[in-house]
């Protein structure tokens, strides 16, 4: 078998799931991708800045056995104490809350305001979504922003649209294909990551698709999708 792509890095690099919308697959991308970062040889830690969030979560029922170090983070400050995992650390994977619901709320308010600081210091973006119109309607807004902050940014962070969850000669997964497809205005993957009751199951154990079913369709589509983001990374994109 051929060796993995795994390409020396010249700097840590921050790696941010960002999409304002709950349910489009952030912190199973996170999981899945982190655990093959690690296969790949690269040191890689997650920071978990949704509150109670699913990678604090995946780790506790990981236990000792965890593949990737999970910290919470869920304090605006994020830029600051993230520093303290550059030294030591590849890659930093951030998983973010789906959020802005109303902005009155403390916690809503809290969560929106660290998902602009990750915005603002993420050298590059993951941006989920799952084929529904909802996910549509919720990932314009979010590439909107992104792109946006790219213009204050010296065009940082680079991002990419991921479509998740998505089937095989479904209706909605044709339509997803269609509107982030060769068209769309901003980079999309050309990975997608296939619904798969298998993610469930090797999130139950505490691990990644990547070692739980190694030889699975959904394993290879998160090495395609490391594949992809490694490239943007040997190519400068960010
Ligand atoms: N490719 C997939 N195949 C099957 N189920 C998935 C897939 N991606 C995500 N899910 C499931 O969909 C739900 C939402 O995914 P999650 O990653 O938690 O989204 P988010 O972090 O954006 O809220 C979870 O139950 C998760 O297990
Ligand atoms: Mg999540």
């Amino acid at each position: 078998m051929a060796k993995p792509f795994a390409p020396k890095l010249k700097r840590p690099i921050k790696i941010a799931v960002i999409n304002r919308k709950g349910g489009v697959g952030k912190t199973n991308t996170t999981i899945n991708l982190a655990c093959e970062f690690v296969n790949r040889g690269y040191a890689t830690v997650i920071a978990d800045t949704e509150k109670e969030g699913g990678c604090v979560h995946w780790q506790t029922l990981a236990g000792d056995d965890a593949k990737v170090p999970v910290v919470g983070m869920y304090d605006p400050m994020i830029k600051v104490n993230i520093k303290a995992y550059e030294g030591s650390n590849d890659i930093i994977l951030i998983d973010t809350a789906g959020i802005i619901v109303d902005m009155d709320d403390e916690e809503d308010g809290k969560a929106s305001k660290i998902n602009s600081a990750v915005m603002a210091m993420a050298d590059y973006v993951i941006v989920p979504l799952q084929p529904a119109p909802a996910d549509f309607r919720a990932t314009e807004v979010c590439v909107e922003s992104l792109s946006k902050i790219q213009g204050f940014r010296d065009g940082a962070p680079f991002f990419r649209v991921l479509l998740t969850s998505t089937r095989a000669n479904e209706d909605l997964t044709r339509m997803a294909l269609e509107l982030f497809g060769e068209d769309y205005p901003y980079p999309v993957f050309k990975t997608t990551i296939r619904r798969s009751e298998e993610f469930k199951k090797a999130h139950a154990y505490g691990q990644g698709i990547v070692d739980y079913a190694k030889r699975s369709e959904s394993a290879n589509d998160i090495r395609d999708l490391a594949d992809e983001v490694l490239r943007d990374l040997d190519e400068g994109r960010a």
